[in-house]
């Protein structure tokens, strides 16, 4: 729970700093319930959470994936973060966590890490067509039509065509898409299909949860309990 290492959370049990449903516990050893006992660590209770969730502004030049032999990955730069912010990885463990969906090295924006493989399912599922939403910027103006045929649906070289997304212009040659899926490359592709390439990405939100203003590029923050209850909840 974040506490300290191992040697750390030994030393404090033995000086008599942890109670266990209100009795001091001086044996390390103690096996207890983690759900169902109460534990008060230097005066302060500790609610058992197994699962952690990161919101991170993924930076360009990063590669989605938990380990790379050449690439830096969110993984590396969560750890990074990490320890700046902490001083130690001390109490998480880093080796479960992995990223709950994916974003090309070049895109920038939101992106959740954490260690809960069902919660990540039900973001990802194709089946539960999650909303997401991007900020496009474009080589070439986007016209009406474009944006109509974005709205509707294109091939991008599949058999089926993209579902329908929303579009909202924000100049000619930037806008923002919402697409309730998550194919290959999606967006770039579905600029390429109708004539003209994607020159920035930025994921904003995913379902619910919306990307934190106040996070730079390469930061990371927890969820907040309500917002990891609000991406649990149904779109
Ligand atoms: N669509 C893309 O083309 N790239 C991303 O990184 C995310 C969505």
């Amino acid at each position: 729970m974040n506490i300290g290492t191992r040697s750390k959370v030994k030393e404090l049990i033995k000086s008599g700093q942890v109670l266990a449903d209100g009795k001091i516990i001086k044996k390390p050893e103690i096996h207890v319930d983690e759900i169902g006992t109460k534990i008060i660590c230097q005066g302060k209770e500790y609610q058992y959470q197994p699962y952690i969730y990161y919101m991170m502004n993924k930076p360009p030049g990063v590669i989605t994936a938990t380990t790379d032999g050449k690439e830096r990955t969110v993984l590396d730069v969560l750890k990074e973060q990490l320890i700046e912010k902490k001083g130690s990885l001390a109490g998480i463990p880093i080796k479960d966590i992995f990223p709950a969906g994916r974003l090309d090295k070049d895109t920038v924006g939101l992106l959740i890490l954490t260690n809960d493989g069902s919660l990540a399912h039900n973001i990802l599922s194709p089946a539960k067509h999650v909303p997401k939403t991007y900020l496009v910027k474009t080589q070439s103006a986007i016209s009406p039509q474009m944006a109509d045929r974005l709205k509707k649906g294109v091939l991008i070289g599949e058999k089926e065509r993209t579902l329908p997304a929303v579009i909202t212009m924000r100049k000619e040659d930037e806008c923002t898409l919402t697409i309730t899926e998550g194919r290959y490359h999606q967006v770039k592709r579905m600029f390429q299909a109708v004539g003209t390439n994607v020159i920035y990405l930025k994921r904003l939100s995913m379902g619910n949860l919306w990307l934190d203003k106040e996070l730079e590029e390469g930061q990371v923050r927890e969820l907040t309990q309500k917002e990891v209850m609000e991406l649990c909840l149904k779109k």
